[in-house]
């Protein structure tokens, strides 16, 4: 059963463009990572000051040994690097109950 996990970041208005060009400019390791299926990054539209990053995965197991591995701290470098763009963030996962997407 697929397992997503959704990254909430509190960013402030300044913050925004940082944040997306961090994004914009993301290491790329998850794509090559096991049990990874896919990714999103969404930008809130109704005056919402979260953004989500979506990520979904073949297992939780998979998501975990991603969180734990040296592709999620290459992934972050950048937050690392320069302090983070949001002031918040916390994480929510969900098992997938039901699935439909058109191709
Ligand atoms: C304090 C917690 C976190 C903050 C502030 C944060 C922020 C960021 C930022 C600014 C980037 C842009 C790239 C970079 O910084 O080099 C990034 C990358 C990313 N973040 Fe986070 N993040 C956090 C934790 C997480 C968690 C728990 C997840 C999983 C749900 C996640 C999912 C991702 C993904 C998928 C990428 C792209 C990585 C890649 O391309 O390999 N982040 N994050």
């Amino acid at each position: 059963m697929s397992f997503v996990a959704i990254n909430v970041l509190t960013v402030p208005p300044d913050m925004r463009e940082t944040l997306e060009r961090r994004f914009a400019a993301r290491a790329g390791e998850i794509d090559r990572t096991d049990g990874f299926e896919a990714f999103e990054l969404l930008r809130p539209v109704t005056g919402q000051d979260s953004y989500l990053v979506y990520t979904r995965w073949d297992s939780r197991d998979s998501f975990e040994s991603w969180m734990a591995s040296d592709a999620f701290t290459k992934g972050h470098a950048q937050a690392g690097a320069h302090g983070p763009a949001a002031t918040g963030a916390s994480v929510w996962t969900f098992e997938v109950a039901e699935r439909k997407e058109r191709v």
